[in-house]
């Protein structure tokens, strides 16, 4: 959740440091700090804030300070989870020879604090971090790489590290176990960083470190080991995106570049994977003949947040389309609740980063019951995508914005070639296994139909802005575009928004309508649209203004509502992709007019790799 970046080589580390602290700075972003070796000893700034705090007070050092033209360093943007974000808390916490970062949570630091502590070492921050700094300066005998290998065997817990220390300048040691990092190979330097859009400005060549993995680096000499078995060898491979993927390219916000990406991120995403003459989809990550989909019993899917989101619409499709019993579930009450699992399962682990602790959780517990496991994943080289071995990349480019936008419809896309390639397997013809392709073939339009509207939605949006809490409802494949919908809502303008089933509404949440609580109804047509439309009365008869999601030209529908916005027309299933689009500019626009900080809103963080 936290960023890190390391550079050993022959260039000034703080600028590249610095760089690499931007790009990462949607992961986390409540403080920020940096260090670097020289032959004086360790230096460390650290800022309350944005990277740009760090950077004003790097300013403030002289042009020769070793800030200026140190060729080693390491540098993090946190992410709070032990302490408060103070200038304290900042990472990186050092001794006075020992400089480390860490992602991730040290689950037994109290006992090992208490232990350092009798051996008379004085804490400084509330941070777990600190502890594992002073653990490895407390094993310091002239050997970092020693040092820090013995600490990590007295570590329960998970951490992507960086640390050094000041009698081995240009040398970094990084280990990870649950966080991860990457080693961005250069020529006689690398770059180390928790996230690959930290290092792509410099090189593409990219080693991904394995759990348990500990590596030593000096300039260009890169010495992996595992803790558990001493030498490994990693291969590097090519990171296969351009570093303007990773730039706002002309958009105020991340989140709007993303959301216009959709269309050519949905391509991608179905690119050389639609079979049109047999009508059905090409998913050769999976590892799956149609023999063995014909075996399988169930779809059991996993996911957090917005993956979740997506996981409801898989299970519709799967049960839809193709008649096998599916099942969407929390990722971390799949772990903890013992679900019945067996060999003739597959499940499906969605996750745009690859990274989400309970969904990686849900992974391990899924493979220890005997079932096929295959992710669903946009980060390529993630620990989901290499544990489960099997599943479909997304392709979707890097996604910055914390609110996921192009993820999402990638993931919808996928689910649906999912869905189709079991009803194929099973009951579904060819000549509606082609239709289905073709549909699925027509998303990006669909998309470029509804980003077309967008001033269209910002005015409409402009309506809403005042509000301060808001519904969402909808029925069928609609029930999981109002859950996102809303989750898209809440997190960027914080209006407290809620998704319900539109059903749902009577049961309880109908107490809380009045005229300050306006109802987004997604009242499409196909199945539902007239019970949607009830629904919609009932709202309207208790004075809340109501924002349909309507069909191009629905007279009907648009006489019930107060405000519309309209979607080409198309099956449902399919439907879930454009209304879901309109949604997301809806949220954007409603957050822009209120003044949010829409890339990096309060208390978020991009990938959550702790419980
Ligand atoms: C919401 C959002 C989160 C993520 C969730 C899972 O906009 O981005 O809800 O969807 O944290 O993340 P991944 O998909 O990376 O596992």
């Amino acid at each position: 959740m936290c960023g890190i970046v390391g550079y050993t080589g022959k260039k000034a580390a703080a600028p590249i440091l610095i760089n690499g602290l931007k790009r990462l700075e949607y992961r986390g972003y409540d403080s920020a700090g940096l260090a670097v070796t020289s032959p004086d000893g360790i230096f460390v700034e650290k800022a309350k804030g944005k990277v740009s705090e760090l950077v004003n007070k790097l300013a403030e050092h002289g042009e020769d300070s070793p800030f200026h033209d140190s060729s080693s360093g390491i540098a993090h943007t946190r992410w709070a989870t032990h302490g408060p974000p103070t200038t304290e808390n900042a990472h990186p916490h050092a001794s006075d020879r020992i400089a480390l970062v860490h992602n991730g949570i040290i689950e037994n630091y109290k006992a090992l604090k208490a232990n350092l502590v009798s051996q008379g070492y004085k804490f400084l921050s509330q941070t777990d971090t600190e502890v594992l700094a002073l653990l490895v300066d407390s094993y310091y005998e002239g050997d970092i790489l020693q040092a820090v290998t013995t600490a990590l065997k007295d570590v329960e817990g998970t951490y992507g590290i960086a640390c050094m220390s000041q009698d081995e300048p240009g040398v970094l040691i990084v280990a990870r176990r649950g966080s991860p990092i990457v080693l961005g190979v250069g020529d006689g330097e690398t770059i180390v960083a928790s996230d690959a859009s930290a290092i792509i400005k410099h090189t593409r060549q990219a080693i991904y470190l394995d759990d348990n993995d500990i590596a030593k680096i000096q300039g260009g000499d890169i010495d992996i080991m595992s803790l558990d078995s001493g030498i490994v060898s990693r291969e590097a491979s090519e990171i296969d995106w351009s570093p303007d993927a990773a730039e706002k390219g002309g958009y105020e916000h991340y989140m709007l570049k993303e959301i216009y990406e959709q269309p050519d991120a949905i391509e991608n995403t179905i690119r050389g994977r639609m079979d049109m003459e047999r009508g059905t989809a090409m998913l050769g990550g999976l590892g799956l003949s149609p023999r063995d989909m014909a075996d399988l019993n169930r779809l059991v899917i996993v996911g957090c947040g917005t993956s979740l989101n997506a996981g409801l619409v898989g299970e519709f499709a799967t049960e839809d389309f193709a008649g096998i019993c599916a099942e969407v579930e929390q990722a971390a009450e799949f772990r903890y609740r013992n679900p019945i699992i067996n060999s003739k399962d597959l499940v499906l682990a969605i996750s745009q980063s690859g990274e989400t602790a309970d969904t990686l959780a849900a992974v391990r517990e899924a493979t220890d019951k005997g079932a096929l496991v295959a992710g669903l994943v946009n980060v390529v080289g993630s620990t989901i995508a290499r544990e489960t071995g099997r599943g479909v990349y997304l392709h979707a480019g890097p996604e910055i914005s914390v609110a996921s936008t192009k993820a999402f419809t990638c993931q919808v896309a996928t689910l649906l070639m999912v869905a189709l390639k079991f009803a194929r397997s099973r009951r579904m013809s060819v000549v509606n296994g082609r239709t289905f392709v073709q549909e699925i073939k027509n998303l990006p339009n669909l998309v470029k139909q509804v980003l077309a509207k967008e001033q269209q939605i910002a005015e409409v949006a402009e309506r809403y802005v005042k509000y301060e809490k808001m519904f969402f409802i909808g029925r069928g494949y609609m029930y999981p575009v109002a859950m996102e919908g809303a989750l898209k809502l809440k997190e960027i303008s914080y209006i407290h928004a809620e998704g319900y089933h539109a059903a749902e509404l009577k049961h309880g949440p109908i107490a809380l309508l009045e005229e300050s609580m306006p109802v987004v109804a997604l009242a499409l047509k196909g199945p539902g649209k007239e019970k949607t439309i009830g629904n919609i009365k009932e709202c309207s008869a208790r004075d809340a203004r109501v924002l349909g999601i309507i069909t191009e030209g629905d007279e009907e529908a648009k006489s019930e509502v107060d405000d519309f916005i309209e979607i080409p027309e198309c099956r449902l299933h399919a439907a879930v992709v454009p209304a879901t689009v309109a949604l997301q500019l809806f949220a954007y626009h409603v957050a822009r007019l209120r003044g949010c900080a829409i890339d990096q809103p309060r208390n978020l963080a991009k990938s959550v790799t702790v419980e």
